[in-house]
């Protein structure tokens, strides 16, 4: 347990809310701080959760900032705030309403949290890690994006359904981009160190890693008003407990590239050990032709959407 460590939350809805609650209940932080214009519903849900947080006796307590003068001296600062996908609408149709929403918030980060770790939820996911490094200032390893722990974990889950079996025992990858060109590899998923091929056939894992580029589509589509948020949630928390614990665990995380891969300034999905520092090492994942052409077309639709951004003059001034 870390004593005194703090976490900020921007955007307190059904995504910022879970990650307070699953930070809550984990009790790894000592403050969950929540930060929203919709300033009485947060605080609502702070003292429901905070209240959840006694009743397992653990000591976090969840409060409210009314402002981002309020959100001082965080050790992280979880991004979740901007426009939801709605159904029909793909992530990159947020674009430009959640880089100037990404904008303000991580100006004020900047300002009243200098030295936190900044985790980006809002989509489009990497385009929008992009802003926050490019608006913050801050080293890229103290800026990363939260979407590899989530479409791994969707793979992964998949599997087991079409397996029928295996569940916890599945460990499945995804490189690239948090779209849907991100790069499922069955050749780094195994069950219990067995892999993919001796498990299911291409056809089946075809099945697993179309579902999977789709995952958040299929979500979207039953719930009509929204996107998904448990999964998302814990993603985060696993990405903010594994830095305040300084774990130095690897996960799939989205990071600016600098001549990793062969990219240079775009940001991509990669394994990525995490730590006090944040995204303390960026490891280099032998990949095949096929699953290198696959992160090539990933990395190009995230460079879209930067090159959108700079043809809006979107960071002029940053
Ligand atoms: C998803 C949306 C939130 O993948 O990007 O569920």
């Amino acid at each position: 347990m870390n004593k005194g460590k703090r976490v900020g939350i921007v955007g307190a809805g059904n995504v910022g809310s879970t990650v307070a609650y699953s930070l809550a209940m984990l009790g790894s932080c000592h403050e969950i701080i929540l930060r929203d214009n919709k300033i009485e519903i947060a605080k609502g849900k702070a003292l429901d959760m905070s209240q959840a947080a006694s009743a397992i006796r653990s000591h976090s307590v969840v409060s409210v900032a009314e402002s981002m003068e309020e959100l001082v001296d965080c050790d992280v600062v979880v991004v979740t705030a901007g426009s939801p996908r709605l159904p029909g609408m793909s992530r990159d149709d947020l674009l430009m309403t959640n880089a100037n929403i990404t904008k303000e918030v991580i100006q004020g980060i900047a300002k009243y949290s200098p030295n936190a770790i900044v985790i980006m939820v809002s989509n489009p996911l990497d385009a929008m890690t992009y802003v926050a490094l490019r608006e913050s200032g801050f080293d890229r390893s103290r800026v990363i994006g939260m979407a590899g722990i989530l479409d791994s974990a969707r793979m992964a889950s998949f599997i087991q359904e079409k397996l029928g079996y295996g569940g916890g025992q599945i460990r499945a990858s995804v490189m690239g981009g948090h779209g849907d060109d991100m790069v499922p590899l069955p050749r780094y998923s195994t069950v219990a160190g067995v892999p993919l091929s001796d498990l299911l056939t291409q056809d089946e894992i075809d099945e697993v890693v179309h579902r999977t580029r789709h995952g958040g589509a299929e979500i979207v589509s039953f719930l009509k008003t929204g996107s998904a948020y448990y999964a998302p949630g814990k993603s985060t928390a696993i990405m903010v407990e594994a830095i305040l614990k300084d774990t130095k665990q690897i996960h799939p995380c989205a990071v600016c590239l600098d001549g990793e891969y062969g990219y240079h300034d775009v940001v991509s999905g990669v394994p990525v050990m995490l730590g006090a520092n944040g995204a303390e090492k960026i490891i280099e994942v032998t990949l095949n032709e096929q699953e290198k052409q696959m992160f090539a077309n990933s990395c190009n639709s995230v460079q879209t959407l930067i090159d959108t951004l700079n043809a809006n003059n979107f960071f002029q001034g940053a």
